[in-house]
């Protein structure tokens, strides 16, 4: 049955995100269930799950519908018309309501799975896909990508994470430079820190060329 629930996430997927020029296009999707795909195999967890979890992973996220609740029962009718039995239901929202990032406060994830999927997420947004995602955030949100004199804030709250005042550069701090802390699996850990470390390359870069010393 799994295959048929992944088919039909996929298309949800598509039709859900085919408009937004935010950072959460189909492709974030695609690229998620993928990591997740590749980790759980990894860390030996239940793949089919994950990789169904990720696809449905942003559906009801909270910023694409006018309430939390209201995401949650947008999901739950979608998997009830898929005749998705009550117990991967459940698995599923469990995972799917522990993944999201938050400004930091998100849950803290319970199962394997939901690390799995948690962290697939969370690579999404460093490493040299991160940071394009990071500007185009930032240009969709008519914010600035570098504002020298602008610090850094921290232990945000979700109001204040969602507030769109850190230029491109700021969100590093506020947040892409503390994901690779946050990652549940060893396996995310490892990939995490790679692509950290193209975080620290590029802001290398960035500041010489801002400074105009290179
Ligand atoms: P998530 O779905 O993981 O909660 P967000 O909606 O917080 O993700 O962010 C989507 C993408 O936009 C991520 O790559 C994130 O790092 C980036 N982003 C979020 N806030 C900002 C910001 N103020 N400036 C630049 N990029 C941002
Ligand atoms: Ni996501």
């Amino acid at each position: 049955m799994y295959t048929v629930w992944i088919k039909k996430a996929e298309d949800l997927a598509q039709e859900f995100f085919k408009d937004d020029a935010s950072g959460h296009d189909v492709f974030h999707t695609m690229r998620v269930r993928s990591q997740a795909v590749s980790i759980a195999k990894e860390e030996k967890a239940d793949v089919k799950l994950c990789e169904l979890a990720a696809l449905l992973h942003d559906v009801s996220d909270e910023k694409f519908h006018f309430t939390q609740s209201a995401g949650k029962e947008y999901l739950n009718e979608w998997m009830v018309t898929q005749n998705i039995p009550s117990d991967i239901r459940n698995k599923l929202q469990q995972i799917i309501e522990s993944v999201s990032f938050k400004g930091g406060n998100g849950k803290q994830t319970e199962t394997l799975e939901a690390g799995v999927v948690q962290d697939a997420d969370r690579l999404d947004a460093i490493g040299a896909v991160g940071i394009a995602r990071c500007f185009m955030y930032a240009g969709f949100h008519r914010s600035p990508m570098h504002h020298p004199e602008q610090q850094p804030r921290y232990n945000l709250t979700e109001q204040e994470y969602r507030d769109n005042s850190a230029s491109a550069v700021t969100h590093f701090y506020e947040k892409l430079l503390t994901v690779k802390d946050m990652m549940n699996t060893p396996t995310g850990r490892r990939r995490a820190e790679k692509r950290h470390k193209r975080l620290e390359n590029f802001l290398d870069e960035f500041y010489s060329e801002w400074s105009g010393t290179s």
